[in-house]
């Protein structure tokens, strides 16, 4: 029965070649595997690894969480991308606190509930910490179900999806569901790779479609390429000495509670913004442009650098913002192209 051997080949495979060593997978829980969790949603393991450890340190567990600030979480988030997780991990926590007594429940339906948290994220949760009999389908999975059952369509239509899950359904184990969720994400981040999948190292070879046929950059199908919106930003740096004059963004569109360089997507405002602060365009040196994409839209960042000699007129006009001292830095939140700046000029 190909259903059987789809998952013992997937745990045999896991007990030779599957990670067990990851940060959240010693000494287990619910507190770090959600966090994991979290965080690995639209982010690989190898860029998580860092930042997770990171967080541990500082938030321990959920009462150490419910101490902190959202700038705190922010801080620790900076440069990881998809801010919104770290509201939610924040939002959550206050949740289990109020409703389950500070502690992390263990029920799916309650924990499906929380922000952030859809059936796959509360799937992993309780499988891997607990062993609970539930599936998981993030990426690496479908990609895996798509090439072996040869699907077609893309994965976001609900009529795939629902395949999707009725199948992975039919495939975890009663037993062992946590060794088998954890050994097909690994199979497809190490196996079945977006591109070049290593298919003679695949436990999944003999019964696999797409193997068969030759044509695993078939699926999963992908999008009609969007192209997505390209878009101009000037960011302006005001330098005085060591420091460098960022403020809160405030807009919710992107980088929400974030701190950002002023940054204009017009020359129109940008001209204005010089104006209305009297700066001395003198002093004024362009940086080299680069690129920085996100979920919808492509920014082309141009970065004008000013350096001041006196920041007397300049702070008068702008009480909304601080002066980042990067010789002892302020612990707070930037996007990832702030940084990159800052690391350039500090
Ligand atoms: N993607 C989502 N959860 C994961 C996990 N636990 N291991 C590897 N990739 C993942
Ligand atoms: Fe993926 Fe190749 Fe394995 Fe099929 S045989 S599941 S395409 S790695």
């Amino acid at each position: 029965m190909t259903t059987h051997n789809f998952s013992q080949l997937i745990l045999n495979w896991y007990h030779t070649c599957g990670r067990k060593n990851l940060p959240w997978q010693r000494e287990k829980t619910l507190y770090k595997v959600w966090i994991s969790e979290i965080m690995l949603q639209q982010t690989t393991v190898k860029t998580v690894i860092p930042y997770f450890e990171k967080f541990i340190k500082k938030f321990p567990n959920i009462n150490s969480l419910n101490k902190s600030k959202p700038d705190d979480i922010l801080y620790l988030w900076s440069g990881l991308g998809y801010y919104k997780r770290a509201e939610n991990i924040y939002k959550t926590a206050k949740i289990i606190q109020k409703d389950y007594k500070g502690k992390f429940p263990k029920n799916f339906s309650n924990i499906i509930k929380f922000p952030g948290i859809g059936r796959s994220t509360a799937g992993a949760i309780l499988s891997l910490t607990l062993n609970y009999s539930f599936p998981i389908l993030e990426g690496n999975v479908k990609r895996i179900l798509t090439r072996y059952y040869g699907i077609k369509g893309h994965v976001k239509e609900t009529k795939v999806e629902k395949k999707l899950w009725h199948l992975i359904e039919r495939l975890i184990p009663i037993n062992n569901t946590g060794k088998f969720n954890q050994g097909i994400m690994d199979v497809g981040a190490l196996i079945c790779t977006t591109i070049n999948p290593k298919c003679n190292d695949c436990p999944l070879k003999q019964n696999c479609i797409a193997y068969k046929n030759k044509e695993w950059e078939k699926y999963p199908t992908k999008k009609n390429k969007k192209i997505k919106l390209k878009k101009k930003y000037w960011f302006v740096i005001i330098k005085y000495k060591d420091k460098f004059w960022i403020k809160k963004n405030q807009q919710k569109t992107i980088w929400n509670n974030l701190f950002c360089f002023p940054y204009f997507e017009s020359i129109k405002n940008l001209t204005q913004w010089f104006q209305k602060n009297e700066i001395d365009l003198n002093q004024k040196s362009k940086l080299a442009s680069f690129n920085h994409t996100l979920s919808h839209v492509k920014l082309c960042i141009n970065p004008i650098l000013i350096e001041l000699y006196s920041t007397k007129k300049f702070i008068s006009l702008n009480n909304t913002g601080i002066w980042y001292n990067s010789k002892n830095p302020q612990k707070i939140g930037f996007p990832k192209p702030v940084k990159k700046i800052l690391n350039i000029l500090k």
